[in-house]
């Protein structure tokens, strides 16, 4: 007799959570190192309930049936297909379910934790297990119909337990050594489209690879600095990489004024350094602070200039192996 079809037989539980990236957004596509923290306490999570009909879905400001989700929702449907695939149950049917403590298209991970997420559901719901390196490859499938050729960061920084440094598909965790330092996270309130954005900069890089290069160049060798200032625990030199690669990433035509507005207000209030993150033409900024009350200082003043919403994110130090750059 062969062995049973493997069934989904009851709700099954997912869960990522957002990312911050420090450094590297972009120049990373292009094979540059970046580093990204994960955001535990903004978390994504995905239940998926058998059911008889079409797939349904209720996620990122949508509900109904999946199949008419549209381009917006092409990564989940990818992802379940994905997640399907892998877990044989090929032709069943999901209500899928997600809710998330953050917004979506701010640059902070949505669509890569909403796949992350459904997938771990999916699996979760037929009592299939997959490694680490199985997880993100499935994760990266989808992604890669969200974004024009993903670097696989946000796969990676939205499932990763501790802050990462990532280049070409590599991913290692690195230390934290910066005490008592805080990352002001604000909306800007404005969508940012990560798929235009990175297909933006590349038209841009293929007209002009001598102009743009070396910037992208710099954007990594910001990166490797970041690195070595958490290693070492030195937040005026993190800082100062993060207003560099924000003066970088403007170049590069990805911040726009409400993202320098809220990048100076940061600074005025004392941050050590602030910068877009993620994707941009919108999304978010993130802002070093020196403690809990630079930190709170710090977030008044994003208020005061009309972030839609703040957070703080305290970060841990975590004293595991050196970085080596
Ligand atoms: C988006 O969060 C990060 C980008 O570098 C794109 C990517 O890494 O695939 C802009």
């Amino acid at each position: 007799m062969s062995p049973a079809a493997p069934r989904a037989t009851r709700p099954g539980h997912g869960r990522t959570w957002a990312k911050a990236i420090l450094l590297g957004e972009h120049s990373v596509v292009y094979g540059h190192p970046a580093v990204a923290l994960p955001l535990h306490d903004l978390e994504m999570t995905a239940t998926v309930t058998p059911t008889a009909g079409p797939s349904w879905l209720h996620s990122l400001g949508y509900d109904g049936p999946l199949r008419e989700g549209g381009p917006r929702f092409a990564c989940i449907a990818r992802a379940l297909e994905a997640a399907r695939e892998f877990s044989g149950l090929l032709g069943q049917s999901f209500r899928i379910e997600t809710r998330s403590d953050f917004p979506h298209e701010r640059g902070l991970g949505s669509s890569a934790a909403a796949a992350g997420a459904i997938i771990r559901a999916v699996l979760d719901s037929c009592g299939r297990s997959a490694t680490m390196e199985e997880l993100l490859a499935l994760t990266h499938m989808a992604e890669q119909v969200a974004h024009d050729r993903p670097s696989g960061l946000d796969a990676a920084a939205t499932s990763a337990p501790a802050p990462i440094r990532f280049q070409s598909g590599e991913m290692r965790p690195l230390a934290q050594r910066i005490a008592g330092g805080h990352i002001v996270i604000a909306d800007s309130g404005v969508h940012g489209s990560t798929r235009e954005a990175v297909r933006g900069l590349r038209l841009r890089y293929e007209a002009s690879p001598a102009v743009l290069g070396p910037k992208l160049q710099h954007l990594g060798d910001l990166t490797t600095t970041a690195t070595h200032a958490l290693d070492t625990g030195d937040a005026p030199l993190l800082g100062a990489a993060m207003n560099e690669a924000h003066t970088t990433l403007g170049e590069l035509g990805l911040s726009l004024p409400v993202l320098d507005r809220l990048t100076d207000a940061a600074r005025g209030a004392g941050a050590l350094g602030a910068k877009l993150t993620g994707g941009g033409l919108g999304g978010c900024v993130i802002a070093l602070a020196a403690g809990a009350e630079p930190a709170a200082r710090v977030r008044q003043a994003l208020d005061d200039v009309g972030a839609r919403r703040t957070w703080i994110y305290r970060m841990r130090t975590s004293q595991t192996a050196r970085n080596a750059s």
